[in-house]
């Protein structure tokens, strides 16, 4: 018989993120799948995200006693049960129902961390009351920066204990294949219309009983009566700012008093300028190959960055992680957490807070079997010594910083 992934509707038989994907492809109606799925242009950098991972080969210790294993670590002085986070995914409620609070409150079940999104389509208010956990806020740089202030003054109020900007979306990437289901702007072609009609599950999930979801944090920033999907996103196209820089990151630094994190950073010298300019913590990203079509993985620049910056600020990264064993490098590399895009997006798509629940228990579960593998029973002991970097031969400069920094934490 022919391999299958899984693809009923039983999140709990999903035992991989792939089996999860499987399941959100075929409840989704296409152009939902391909706005989740789809990367810039020729998706050489969404490819790059996942490649990645298959040059770094572990190098396992034998006969270590790891018969109690641990994968909780501090981030921001506090402690996370997993070295992980739900990462910010704009229209979540796209995929189901009330879906920014599914994945809030699966992630509060499971000691992690999650960003909202902006364009979410619950109020941030309402997620942190709802799903309670640690929820932290993810904004852009608007042109009207009183709506960005007003964004963090509310945040603060609701007890939002993080806000991360979001840097590389100065300008929208070119996603063609998420354009080539429209006819114009937000106007469906017809195989797709049909296509959403043969998914009844999702319509009675999603659009009944009031149609397409509608932005809830945006209120302030759209003209009246545009918090749909077309007004917004016509107005959030003109109000991205091309002319943001690190001046606007010291403007909300003095601003925003509790973490401020700036998402969207690849490489060492822009992590340094993060660090003049006062952030707490990075997210090395290429938006999930979305945005710059080409550019690096951050997993390629992860021990450059690390080699720098390290003890100044928290240096987070997402792009492609799918495995509990992409999350292990990372962390051996000196990442201090992970943030996931896809992975809990697929599993919210499969079964709304069960399929989100499902996607984090099945990583956790891997990060678990993966130290005990490794012959490491605590992460914190993780270091680049149980990795081989087959990419590390191409590139002598990192295997001379990588080898210097082992020196360091050995001793
Ligand atoms: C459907 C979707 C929506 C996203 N929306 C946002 C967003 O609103 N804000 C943001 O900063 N990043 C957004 N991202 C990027 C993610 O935060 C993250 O950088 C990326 O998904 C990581 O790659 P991965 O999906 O391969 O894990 C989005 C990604 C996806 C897939």
């Amino acid at each position: 018989m022919k391999r299958r992934l899984y693809s009923g509707r039983d999140v709990n038989r999903a035992h991989s993120i792939d089996d999860l994907r499987e399941m959100a492809r075929r409840r989704l109606p296409n152009f939902c799948f391909e706005y989740i799925e789809g990367g810039a242009e020729d998706e050489t950098t969404l490819r790059r995200n996942r490649n990645v991972f298959d040059e770094i080969a572990f190098l396992p210790r034998t006969l270590v006693n790891v018969e109690h294993r641990s994968q909780s670590r501090t981030l921001f002085g506090q402690r996370v049960a997993s070295p992980f986070m739900i990462g910010p995914t704009g229209y979540s409620g796209l995929m189901y129902r009330e879906g920014d609070v599914q994945l809030a409150s699966a992630a509060a079940a499971a000691g992690i961390p999650f960003v909202l999104s902006n364009a979410s389509t619950i109020a941030l208010e309402d997620v942190v009351q709802r799903a309670g956990g640690r929820v932290w806020m993810q904004v852009y740089m608007y042109r009207t920066r009183e709506f960005v202030a007003k964004l963090a003054q509310r945040s603060l109020a609701a007890g939002i204990e993080a806000l991360v900007v979001t840097t590389d979306s100065a300008v929208f990437g070119k996603r063609e294949w998420d354009l080539r289901n429209y006819i114009k702007p937000l106007m469906l072609d017809w195989r797709n219309r049909f296509d959403v009609l043969g998914h009844p599950r999702w319509m009675s999930n999603v659009l009944w009983p009031s149609g397409m979801p509608r932005f809830a944090n945006l209120g302030d920033l759209l003209p009246p009566g545009q918090t749909s999907v077309k007004g917004a996103t016509i107005t959030l196209g003109q109000q991205l700012d091309p002319s943001l820089s690190w001046d606007d990151i010291r403007w909300l630094r003095d601003l925003w008093p509790k973490r401020l994190v700036v998402k969207g950073v690849l490489g060492a010298p822009d992590a340094l300028r993060a660090v003049e300019a006062g952030v707490d913590g990075i997210v090395l990203s290429n938006h999930g190959g979305r945005q710059l079509d080409g550019a690096v993985s951050a997993m390629d620049v992860l021990p450059e960055v690390v080699d720098q910056v390290r003890g100044r600020l928290a240096v987070m990264l997402d792009g492609g992680f799918r495995r509990g064993s992409d999350i292990l490098k990372a962390v051996a590399l000196g990442a201090d957490a992970v943030l996931l895009g896809r992975a809990t997006t697929y599993g919210l798509s499969a079964g709304g807070q069960r399929g989100a629940a499902r996607a984090i228990q099945i990583l956790q579960t891997e990060v678990d079997r993966g130290l005990g593998l490794l012959g490491c029973s605590d992460i914190a002991a993780l270091d680049r010594s149980y990795l081989r970097w087959h990419a590390l031969s191409a590139a002598p400069a990192l295997v001379y910083a990588g080898s210097a920094h082992d020196a360091v934490t050995a001793a």
